[in-house]
């Protein structure tokens, strides 16, 4: 399952990663925003990202204006490893080194084309593990407030 978050600016682009998933066979929830009217993407970003870190969804992709403000909203759920990308060598990499759980979007920054491309990288590329798992654990250990050092 796939959870799907917007603001209003984002909402096009989240238009395009459904018709995607629907492409792609992959289930989905979109937790809104579900109309054009102005609202404030942290609300959506908490949303998708309290299913994504609960286990309800495996991984999430969120859409915005520019796809940053609400990957930082994402970001501050513990677990959410939510990367903001406006290219496909970042997406997969995001994945293969970050192990990255969401995916961030900017409708204002990438087009369709390119918005689904990179979603389908994000969703098709494995975690490389080894050394990069220690440095995601370091990353939880921040987030438990722990010095790395
Ligand atoms: C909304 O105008 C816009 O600020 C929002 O979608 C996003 O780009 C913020 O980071």
């Amino acid at each position: 399952m796939i959870a799907l978050g917007s603001d209003h600016a984002g909402l096009p682009l989240k238009r395009e990663i459904m018709a995607l998933l629907d492409e792609m066979g992959l289930a989905y929830r979109d937790f809104g925003t579900y109309t054009t009217d102005s609202c404030d993407y942290a609300v959506f970003a908490q949303r998708a990202a309290n299913a994504v870190a609960s286990g309800e969804c495996e991984r999430g992709i969120l859409c915005c204006g520019t796809g940053i403000g609400i990957s930082i909203a994402a970001n501050k759920v513990r677990g959410i490893r939510c990367a903001a990308c406006s290219d496909c060598y970042s997406a997969k990499m995001t994945r293969r080194h970050n192990d990255a759980n969401m995916l961030a979007m900017g409708a204002r920054v990438v087009g369709a084309d390119l918005g689904r491309m990179i979603a389908e990288i994000f969703l098709t590329t494995a975690f490389e593990g080894g050394r990069h798992q220690r440095r995601i654990d370091q990353i939880a250990a921040i987030e438990r407030g722990e010095a790395l050092d």
